[in-house]
């Protein structure tokens, strides 16, 4: 497993290598969920490239840059154990340098949701993702599904630059009790990591009633809200029901597939979940 910690490097070592290259980029703090989206980059491509750099830009002014989990030798075990082919790790200097002043921006679903709630974090977020697809030119890249907003921002990116490159959604990896796998997770005590599990509780509950036929979004997010209020050390964020695709709140009928997601503080860890309600054609 090749270690490159700068982007000449990395451009280098990319035009030494031929066949097809899936991209699975991270923060770090490797879990379950991102060594799914490794394996099936590796099932699917001859070359895999794992990036690891905690992104300043998509973190908003006191967020949780400073306290996020840094975990790089046991993530470099994980990842030598899959036989990952590259390891990229760019420290700050290299991609942000003093003077650096370009960013990419999508406009239209990066506003709503978690857009709101962390003004600039897509900002942030389509910068980085943008540079290191620049730099490793993957063929495929890809994406969890429990940053569903995040995976509708990187496809839309995508398509609007021309990027010749195929995203990849992966399922949600869940714990036993329906918790999304998430780095943010290990920031949870005991106590707030077992109630947590009343997150995957309220959206099943509006995925039942949905199933069983309710159509009326008010009722769904009252049925999630209701779960989650019942738990005292939860607030809640915000819940959403909104379009798949356009992510424009139903306010009345659900009359297309629809996105429930969530954002909900245990103490002081904000997490993020969803699930898809789909309408049978
Ligand atoms: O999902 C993440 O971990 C980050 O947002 C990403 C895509 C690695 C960009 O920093």
């Amino acid at each position: 497993m090749e270690l490159i910690r700068n982007v000449r490097e990395c451009q280098l070592w990319r035009r030494g290598v031929s066949g097809s290259v899936g991209f699975v980029p991270t923060m770090g703090a490797l879990h379950d969920g991102h060594l799914s989206l490794v394996r099936a980059s590796i099932l699917a491509c001859d070359l895999t490239v794992v990036s690891i750099y905690v992104n300043p830009a998509q973190f908003g002014p006191g967020e949780d840059l400073g306290a996020y989990p840094r975990t790089l030798e046991m993530d470099l075990q994980a990842l030598r154990d899959l036989q990952v082919s590259a390891v990229f790790l760019p420290a700050d200097g290299e991609m942000y340098p003093p003077d650096y002043s370009t960013f990419v921006m999508e406009e239209q679903l990066s506003a709503r949701l978690e857009g709101q709630s962390r003004p600039g974090h897509f900002r942030g977020v389509t910068t980085i993702v943008s540079k290191l697809f620049n730099i490793i030119r993957p063929d495929y890249a890809y994406f969890g599904r429990k940053d569903a907003q995040q995976l509708r921002v990187i496809r839309k990116m995508t398509r609007d630059l021309n990027y010749n490159i195929d995203i990849v959604a992966c399922p949600t990896v869940r714990e036993p009790d329906g918790l999304a796998m998430s780095s943010r997770n290990q920031y949870l005590t005991e106590n707030e990591r077992r109630r947590a599990a009343v997150i995957f509780r309220a959206l099943s509950d509006g995925k039942a009633l949905f199933e069983n036929g309710e159509r009326n979004a008010h009722l769904i997010r009252n049925a999630v809200i209701a779960r989650i209020s019942a738990e005292p050390l939860a607030k809640i964020d915000y819940i959403s029901i909104a379009d798949d695709a356009s992510l424009i709140e139903f306010e009345g009928e659900i009359t297309a597939d629809a996105l429930v997601s969530v954002a909900v503080f245990l103490g002081r860890t904000r997490l993020i979940d969803n699930i898809t309600l789909r309408l049978k054609n």
